[in-house]
């Protein structure tokens, strides 16, 4: 009977912040429509984890491919960038594009069609490093789209500096990005992550994201994890940008309480209940958590002034402490060293703080009353966990479109107070003081209002009553509708094939 259903692979690239995003799609398809047989396609170890963290109620499958990371050069049993330190990082990436030099994917594909009768899959939605399985997809006549984790307006500014490089060709500190509407969008040097900023064109990450990039010009579709009402500027760009791809919104896409929470692991003393415990304790809107994402840390010297910062403001707080960036990400790691003598167990002690280490169930603590802003590296997904749940944002941007997306946020959206740029920027306690102070005392009251009005739009992304009245609910809904007239032409003309021989 399974064997009937129709198939939706899904290939993210290899790495957490990836993961996740394909993931709470992955649930939110099967939740929308059960008649479809939900493929995740990975590298083993990678599969390993995702299925000890599925929630029980899913069925999604598992398409693995092999992968011998030290045959490419990387530590051996490396297939997630997260463990990488910086200089391995692009052989992942090179890596994962021989993916379809020895056809692993299209192996892999080609035997789940084998297993279906012949028929093949009704989609493949695959990750915006992996551009190359448009065409593969496109050999074997199946419909493709490429899904963005990240929002239209960060991505756009992206893929728009490493296709056009345009901070070469000028002496000032500031400039303005091509392929937007004349100087609207205006970047600063300081808000480049180190590999553009370092790129001249001729270097291996430009080559890996000039060609991989244009890739998607052979996919059909381009989806999103942001909501069209407020990520217009974004969406646009890619509008005009691959005129031959539709461009669809779905989110937001956030994984639900456990799933998210079985992913992460907290460490050390301080465990998930006494956290929510400590949380139960504070008066509403009154705690700053922060967190810098599970790939992010900052250097030993921010470490020590957002800590100077935080007992200075006399603020409550949670704070997920990674080693900085000095010290290898996988060694051992008990944050005091990094932080001012006897900074955790004095902030305990007097119910001002607590440091956590590694991870926090961060869903959780962003849905409960007490706490009042975010301090993020503004990834994406915290980004939207954080909108979702009404919570507005400090902004300390650290790697890639992360940026972009605090630019946005606070330019555009009134959500977001940038605090910190970057992992080797001077930070001044004093400053982060007073941005604090400005989150969470001068500008609460309007920030609250522009955060509400966001979650408001997110809630109804998805709304489906008699119609699919949402947003996102109805771009889905067209999203698939494309895969399955490709599919039935598809199929059709494999049959005319059959009848002509
Ligand atoms: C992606 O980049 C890699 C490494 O630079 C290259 O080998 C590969 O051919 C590129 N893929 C495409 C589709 O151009
Ligand atoms: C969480 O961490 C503990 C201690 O490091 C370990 O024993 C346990 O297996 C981990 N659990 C998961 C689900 O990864
Ligand atoms: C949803 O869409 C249907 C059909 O277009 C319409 O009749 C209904 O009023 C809409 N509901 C809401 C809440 O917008």
């Amino acid at each position: 009977m399974e064997d009937e259903k129709q198939s939706i692979v899904l290939f993210p690239f290899m790495g957490q912040g990836h993961i996740i995003p394909f993931l709470a799609l992955a649930l939110q398809i099967e939740q929308v429509n059960t008649n479809y047989a939900i493929y995740f396609v990975n590298t083993p170890l990678n599969l390993k984890k995702l299925r000890s963290s599925l929630p029980s109620y899913s069925s999604i499958r598992f398409l693995e491919i092999p992968f011998s990371s030290s045959s490419h050069g990387l530590p051996p049993d490396s297939e997630n960038f997260d463990t990488l330190p910086y200089h391995l990082i692009l052989r992942l990436y090179q890596a994962s594009a021989s993916l379809q030099f020895k056809s692993s994917f299209k192996e892999a594909i080609q035997a789940l069609t084998a297993r279906c009768h012949g028929r093949p899959p009704l989609c493949i939605i695959s990750d915006i490093f992996l551009g190359w399985t448009a065409n593969v997809a496109k050999q074997l006549g199946v419909y493709h789209a490429i899904f963005s984790g990240t929002g239209g307006f960060g991505l756009a500014c992206y893929v728009s500096l490493w296709l056009n490089l345009p901070h070469r060709n000028v002496v000032a500190h500031d400039f303005s990005l091509p392929d937007f509407k004349e100087g609207t969008v205006q970047l600063h040097k300081t808000q480049l992550p180190t590999n553009i900023a370092e790129a001249d064109g001729e270097d291996d990450w430009s080559i890996f994201q000039r060609e991989n990039l244009s890739a998607w010009v052979d996919s059909q579709s381009l989806l999103f994890n942001t909501v069209e009402e407020f990520d217009q500027i974004g969406l646009s760009y890619f509008r005009r940008k691959f005129p031959g791809l539709h461009v669809r919104p779905i989110g937001p896409l956030v994984l639900r309480l456990k799933t998210r929470d079985r992913i992460g692991n907290t460490t050390g003393v301080i465990t998930r209940e006494t956290i929510l415990k400590w949380l139960d304790s504070k008066p509403s809107n009154s705690v700053l958590y922060v967190s810098f994402g599970s790939m992010n840390t900052i250097s030993s010297s921010q470490m020590m002034q957002l800590a100077k910062a935080l007992e200075a403001s006399q603020k409550n707080f949670i704070w997920v402490v990674r080693p900085p960036i000095e010290v290898d990400i996988n060694s051992e790691f008990n944050g005091k060293e990094w932080l001012p003598e006897g900074f955790e167990e004095r902030n305990r002690a007097t119910g001002r703080g607590l440091v956590v280490q590694n991870w926090a169930p961060q869903v959780e603590i962003l849905s409960h009353r007490a706490v009042s802003a975010f301090l993020s590296h503004c990834g994406w997904n915290s980004v939207m966990e954080s909108l979702g749940h009404g919570v507005p944002l400090m902004g300390w941007p650290l790697a890639g479109e992360q940026f972009f997306n605090a630019k946005y946020l606070e330019e555009e959206m009134g959500v977001c107070v940038e605090v910190g740029r970057g992992k080797k920027s001077e930070v001044n306690s004093e400053d982060v003081v007073k941005k604090m102070e400005e989150v969470m005392e001068e500008k609460k009251e309007i920030m609250r209002r522009n955060v509400e009005k966001v979650k408001e739009t997110m809630e109804k992304a998805w709304e489906q009553r008699e119609s699919f009245n949402g947003s996102s609910a109805k771009s889905f809904h067209d999203f698939l509708s494309d895969a399955q007239q490709n599919h039935q032409q598809t199929s059709d003309a494999k049959e005319w094939r059959e009848m002509e021989r």
